[in-house]
């Protein structure tokens, strides 16, 4: 598959599930000062997808958008809840999984990518497939620039794709 073809495959897995009126929910929760959970999990989806092509790696594309938009779909504002900053960095990608198992089918990549993103602070559960490593740096990356940078569209700072 040429990197044209790849780039339809990847937009239209993303606009998709963006589409999903389950995924759409997540634009409740403020995130990161700028970000909403929704535009945080599209920026890892674009990042991953722009490493994913800058490494020259074969991915699993559908497994690597759904792991990206669905890493963080823990359903509440970490802010406004009474979960401590700790427990919810050690505990959200395990309330993710368990709220997107309900609604989606996940593969055994998509759940590696989800239960693996805070790693190493959740030292036990490891990315164990290349789409994981890739949604764990571009989760880092993304909350660097939104946190740090105040960018709300990863767009802003990527060179072309
Ligand atoms: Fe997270
Ligand atoms: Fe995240």
């Amino acid at each position: 598959m040429d990197n044209k073809s790849r780039e339809r495959q990847f937009r239209s897995i993303l606009y998709e599930l963006e589409g999903n009126p389950d995924i759409q929910k997540m634009k409740q929760y403020s995130q990161h000062k700028v970000s909403n959970t929704f535009t945080h999990s599209h920026n890892v989806a674009v990042y991953a997808y722009y490493l994913a092509e800058r490494l020259k790696w074969e991915v699993d594309m559908r497994a690597l958008v759904m792991g990206a938009m669905l890493h963080d779909y823990y359903l509440y504002d970490a802010r406004k809840s009474s979960i401590g900053g700790y427990r919810h960095g050690i505990g959200h990608p395990l309330t993710a999984l368990a709220n997107a198992d309900k609604i989606f089918e996940l593969s055994a990549r998509t759940k590696n990518i989800i239960t693996s993103h805070m790693w190493p602070l959740t030292f036990l559960h490891l990315p164990k497939c290349k789409e994981a490593v890739l949604v764990n740096i571009a989760d880092k990356y993304c909350a660097f620039m939104e946190m740090g940078r105040g960018i709300v569209h990863i767009e802003q700072v990527m060179g072309k794709m």
